[in-house]
């Protein structure tokens, strides 16, 4: 996280103490760098200047609107997967021709939205989606836009839970069944065939399967052109992974460089790709304050204001993340092998296990690389309001770009009987 540095003893964030962001927006608190994630975006895009391309950012990683807006500026496409995400998207100025729609349920209403917004097309996943797609296009009289997300069954070499390429995956079109699923679809009336499209998981460190994957992609895209079925774009999905503690994944720009190679043979033939993570995982942290140190036995425990409500990778993954203390570390400091756990009901309600720290009652903590499947997989378990988000804009400004929820926020809705 280039933006975080020690200085004079305490943590910053570009010019700006993290104790000021705390002090005057509250805890927990998700922070993110407009200027990391301008970078990381255009750096998917740099290397393709002779390729016609599109960065669809899946919004799914970090779906606020000034996010979205920022990037949508920036000319990225965005890659959705439900009609909240297509609504958001269209709210924060997407251009609709931008837009591919993914997802294995995508109901009639969100179809029926979709084309009646003109998306660039839809990202098929089974054969059903095909025909119910095909019949919501012809009652509206429309011709919707398709490519069929093709399952490789590579293996990403991921947690098992974010795995999506295995052929025992839920995701896309078997390998096999490929060949016939394009050979009814260019029979449909009301389907236009323009792409393929495939995503193998996520937090890839690796370029291998990016690269195997693409082979049996293109291994196909070879057979549909022996049949006359041409495409327009081939998606070659997201996944690439970050730096949490010492990963060290491919940059975007090797990627892309390795994957427009694979696509010599195509010149006209539009690159596709879908990062989410990679764009702003490391844009983002989580301030947190510690509310009790409790020792007993041999465990020591940072009970902190913030917990698998806020952040729940920890919990879901095994993830481990980064915990910096606003207060920087002395030789001289007394410290404790702690775990850093949170207010939630749940012995799983822990952030980070092991952390040599010295911290004391009312201390920060900072949780790194916490800007994707931060916030948008925060929920109100334990009736928790979510945190505040605020974007750095400038090195020595700031915005918030979503209030913290206020305990009203939490029963809006609810009626009694
Ligand atoms: N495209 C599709 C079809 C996807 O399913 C995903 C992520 C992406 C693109 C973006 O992948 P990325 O570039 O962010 O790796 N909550 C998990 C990650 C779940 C990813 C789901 N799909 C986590 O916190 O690790």
């Amino acid at each position: 996280m280039d933006f975080l540095h020690y200085q004079n003893g305490h943590l910053f964030a570009n010019k700006i103490a993290i104790s000021d962001l705390a002090q005057q927006y509250g805890t927990p608190l998700y922070v993110y760098s407009a200027a990391h994630i301008t970078k990381q975006f255009l750096e998917y895009s740099q290397v393709l200047v002779n390729r016609k391309h599109l960065v669809c950012y899946a919004v799914k990683a970090n779906s606020n609107l000034a996010i979205l807006n920022l990037l949508a500026k920036l000319g990225a496409g965005f890659d959705i997967v439900s009609l909240g995400e297509l609504e958001r998207v269209l709210k924060a100025g997407a251009e609709p021709n931008k837009i591919v729609f993914s997802g294995v349920a995508k109901s009639v209403i969100e179809i029926e939205r979709a084309l009646r917004a003109g998306i660039k097309c839809f990202n098929v996943e089974s054969e059903a989606e095909l025909y119910r797609i095909n019949d919501v296009a012809k009652q509206m009289g429309k011709i919707a836009a398709i490519s069929l997300r093709i399952n490789p069954d590579v293996d990403a070499k991921t947690h098992p839970y974010i795995s999506t390429g295995l052929r025992e995956n839920k995701f896309g079109i078997s390998y096999q069944l490929a060949l016939s699923v394009y050979r009814q679809a260019v029979s449909l009336t009301n389907i236009k065939v323009v792409g393929i499209d495939c995503h193998i998981g996520s937090q890839l460190t690796e370029l291998s399967p990016f690269l195997d994957a693409a082979d049996r992609v293109l291994a196909l895209v070879a057979k549909l052109k022996a049949e006359n079925i041409h495409l327009e774009h081939i998606d070659f999905g997201g996944g690439l992974g970050v730096c949490y503690a010492d990963e060290q994944p491919p940059s975007a720009s090797l990627l892309m460089t390795e994957l427009n190679k694979k696509l010599l043979p195509y010149p006209d033939i539009e690159l596709l790709c879908e990062p989410g993570r990679s764009i702003v995982a490391n844009a983002g942290l989580l301030i947190c304050k510690v509310e009790y140190t409790k020792h007993q036995d041999d465990n020591h425990f940072a009970i902190i204001d913030a917990g698998m409500n806020d952040l729940i990778r920890p919990a879901l993954y095994q993830a481990w993340m980064r915990v910096l203390p606003e207060k920087e570390p002395q030789n001289t400091d007394e410290s404790y092998n702690y775990n850093v756990v949170g207010p939630i009901c749940e012995s799983s309600d822990v952030l980070a296990y092991q952390r040599q720290l010295s911290v004391q009652q009312d201390d920060l903590l900072v949780v790194c690389s916490a800007g994707a499947y931060g916030f948008s997989m925060a929920s109100n378990y334990n009736s928790q309001p979510r945190p505040a988000e605020v974007m750095l804009v400038a090195d020595n400004q700031h915005q918030v770009i979503r209030q913290r929820e206020s305990i009203e926020d939490l029963w809006r809705g609810e009626t009694f009987l």
